[in-house]
């Protein structure tokens, strides 16, 4: 894709840069099914210890750290309670029913949060007509949700209740990293609800591929099986975790950046008529809108801002997402806001603008 195209539609569409990339050419490696990899090693040491767990593994996707968190929490005949615009609900091929035999108890969240009070009577009875319920998913911050950050105060809250009748709780945290940048809350504070936490490096932080799931020693040690077993042992990874550890040097306090620049984009979605921030407020890098009929769909707001050089994602034809990322400069940012502001009207749709 050429550099002049300012691509939204995604944070995981980051090159790594020159000094990430030196930064893995440089990477002591060893075999990581052997278990012998030093890199992997100081960044599952690294990661583990910032979420406050006492082990992490290294795993090359957010869907196969969060399927190998289902198989850890739950088996065939067991329930997982999560909302009903989750990451692992909809975006993972039905990993828990095909990979576990898991059922997933959707709650409708409001942009993908629920509330403690949602869950009573959720948990069901033992009983042998009834699934077994088993733990709770959630996701932070909420792609589906708008990049919302989940108020703590309500992680605390279905924690006490999941504590109540002994479920487990497993964190969805492929962008925790902008929960923390964004309220300065500590990744252990978030993570201390949890018995086990995914992250991923391959979306704000911008590295080519990686993800980390957190966890007590015993569960990461199975965990470890259950990742040989989806075929996700790597050899020589330590060439990719470089890559994390560059990026949590280099990359995590910039996403003050990537929210800044979000917002800025977001003032001109909400000064442009048609068009309408869903949620109202961007409080992360995403960016969620809906596209009213003035403007025509989805697909025509996408193919005008296309000939501008901007691509963003759309979602069905009235609802569309951008995000902020490492590859999106200041100035990109503003040519952005520019051409919704200028580019969008009525009369553009359809035309060459
Ligand atoms: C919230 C969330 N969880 C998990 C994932 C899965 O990550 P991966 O694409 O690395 O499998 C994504 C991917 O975008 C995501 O947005």
């Amino acid at each position: 894709m050429a550099d002049a195209i300012i691509d939204l539609r995604s944070d995981t569409v980051t090159r790594p840069t020159p000094a990430m990339r030196a930064a893995m050419a440089a990477a002591e490696v060893g075999d990581d099914v052997f278990d012998d990899d030093p890199t992997v090693h100081r960044l599952q040491e690294r990661v583990a210890d910032l979420l406050g767990k006492e082990a992490g593994l290294f795993v090359p996707s957010g869907t196969m750290s969060n399927q190998i968190a289902v198989k850890l929490h739950a088996g065939p005949g067991d329930e997982l309670l999560m909302d009903a615009d989750c990451h692992i609900y909809n975006y993972e091929v039905g990993a828990p029913a095909a990979l576990s035999g898991v059922t997933c108890r959707c709650i409708e969240g409001t942009y993908g949060i629920i509330d403690a009070a949602q869950l009573e009577g959720k948990c069901r009875p033992i009983n042998e007509h009834l699934v077994v319920t088993k733990a709770v998913c959630l996701e932070n911050t909420h792609n589906r949700g708008g990049g919302k950050v989940y108020p703590l105060d309500k992680i605390a809250a279905i924690h006490r209740w999941a504590r109540q009748h002994q479920l487990g709780m497993h964190l969805d945290g492929a962008r925790l990293w902008n929960a923390i940048v964004a309220t300065g809350t500590p990744a252990r504070e978030w993570a201390k609800y949890f018995d086990t936490v995914s992250v991923c490096f391959s979306k704000g932080l911008g590295a080519p591929v990686g993800s980390l799931l957190a966890g007590p020693k015993d569960w990461i040690a199975k965990a470890r099986r259950i990742r040989k077993m989806l075929g996700g042992g790597m050899r020589q990874a330590g060439v990719l975790a470089a890559a994390a550890l560059y990026a949590l040097d280099h990359h995590l306090d910039r996403l003050a950046d990537d929210h800044r620049r979000a917002r800025l984009i977001a003032a001109a979605i909400r000064d442009t008529p048609g068009l309408t921030l869903d949620p109202p407020e961007v409080e992360t890098n995403l960016i969620w809108f809906n596209i009213g009929p003035e403007l025509g769909t989805s697909f025509d707001v996408a193919a005008v801002l296309q000939r501008h050089g901007i691509l963003i994602h759309t979602s069905g034809p009235r609802r569309a997402r951008a995000c902020t990322h490492l590859d999106v400069s200041q100035a990109q940012a503003e040519r952005v806001a520019d051409v919704i502001r200028t580019a969008l009207k009525p009369r553009s749709v359809g035309q060459v603008v």
